[in-house]
């Protein structure tokens, strides 16, 4: 079989980047090697910006997350037992949405199958051949036949463990990298909402985060130990976690039974350029960042706008300019977001090591942040989602 483009991976990104190009008349085959259920079984982070809403909604995919997804003007960075709220919209004129990834692929799913995309879920042995001249993956469907799929380009949005990522010579390319020496322990629990926003929440006992998914399931977090093993947590020890480190003044976090805990690894990952040949990755395939600020899903969708303006130029014009610039492009917004990913988190995690000296220079930081009309703004700006790329 033959296609303009062969999209590695069914997740937000990839579809959006087939609706896009379908819309603009470039053909386009997805496949992916998780099942629809599988991928939508997944629970994964919560916050669109609003540029992200406005590509869902413009670009016709669907304005549920305007309908179900809930809008909201702030969060609160809580430290030393109070809170300080950061008013998005008086800072900024924006707002994000809370609205579930898993909505987001359910939405971009639906609308790939009503209007008659190509895509494939529950592929097997995909292999990827001459990214430097006419790209080919070779690959089983879900029956088990087996496929030559040719294209003219392969865009690489197979996620943080990509495949495609590896076709690339290592000569040809840097990877970034920062590990850090914590992570998340994520819950799902039958609970009434804690609190109308977010609550990103520093302590000396370590960082929370009271977020929310429905009026009766909330998702929350709070920092553990990269090698933490959820069955050592039963729900005492969970709700005292959280208790050490939200309650206090007034406030306390509402408990309710844990339907799902998770440890969430994390670290900063970036792979640059973006593109070697024919192949463009997209997404956590060329870049992850830590969950703190809820930036990879947006800037994956970032990826794909941009990508797909270099695509729509070379299918009407033939000039390849936009489709060179994608990886300076992309990169742009990127490292921007690696930037307020990495500040997020060292500003509201506690290292198990940290000494007074570390301590007291944290709440210095977050003081200096909430106290300014400024630091709020950089904080607002970045959360919400810095204007369009260049
Ligand atoms: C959620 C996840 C995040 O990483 C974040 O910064 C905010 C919210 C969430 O899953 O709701």
């Amino acid at each position: 079989i033959t296609t303009q483009v062969a999209i590695m991976g069914a997740g937000p990104a990839g579809l959006m980047l087939s609706h896009l190009l379908a819309k603009a008349g470039i053909e386009s085959t997805v496949l992916e090697i998780r099942s629809h259920q599988e991928i939508s079984e997944t629970v994964r982070a919560g916050i669109l910006e609003h540029g992200s809403v406005n590509m869902l909604v413009d670009s016709g995919v669907s304005d549920r997350v305007l309908r179900d997804g809930d809008r909201h003007d702030g969060i609160e960075l809580r430290f030393n037992g109070e809170s300080h709220r950061i008013d998005f919209q008086d800072l900024v004129g924006e707002s994000v949405w809370l609205y579930p990834q898993t909505d987001v692929f359910l939405d971009l799913a639906a609308r790939r199958k009503a209007d008659g995309g190509d895509v494939r879920y529950s592929v097997t042995d995909t292999t990827i051949h001459d990214i430097e001249a006419k790209p080919k993956v070779w690959f089983t469907d879900a029956d088990g036949v087996e496929y030559e799929l040719q294209a003219d380009f392969i865009a690489g949005a197979d996620g943080s463990r990509s495949h495609c990522r590896f076709q690339i010579p290592e000569a040809q390319r840097k990877w970034y990298f920062h590990e850090y020496p914590f992570a998340w322990f994520g819950i799902l629990a039958e609970a009434p909402r804690s609190s109308d926003e977010l609550i990103y929440a520093n302590s000396e006992n370590g960082f929370a985060l009271i977020s929310q998914r429905t009026e009766t399931v909330q998702r929350m977090y709070f920092q553990c130990d990269p090698n933490e093993d959820v069955n050592n947590w039963n729900e005492d020890r969970i709700w005292d976690a959280f208790r050490s480190r939200v309650n206090g003044n007034g406030f306390e976090v509402k408990e309710g039974p844990v339907i799902d805990k998770t440890v969430l690894k994390f670290r900063s990952f970036v792979h640059a350029p973006m593109r070697h040949g024919n192949l463009f990755l997209a997404g956590d395939a060329a870049h992850t960042v830590p969950p703190t600020g809820a930036k990879g899903l947006n800037l994956a969708l970032n990826d794909v706008r941009v990508l797909f303006e270099g695509f729509d130029s070379f299918y009407s014009t033939g000039s390849t300019v936009l489709l060179d610039a994608y990886s300076d492009r992309a990169l742009d917004r990127v490292w921007k977001a690696q930037q307020f990913s990495y500040w997020m988190t060292s500003m509201l995690h506690t290292p198990a090591d940290a000494d007074d000296f570390a301590r007291a220079r944290q709440l210095g930081e977050l003081h200096s942040v909430v106290s300014s009309r400024h630091g709020r703004a950089y904080l607002a700006e970045a959360y919400t989602g810095w204007p369009g790329a260049r």
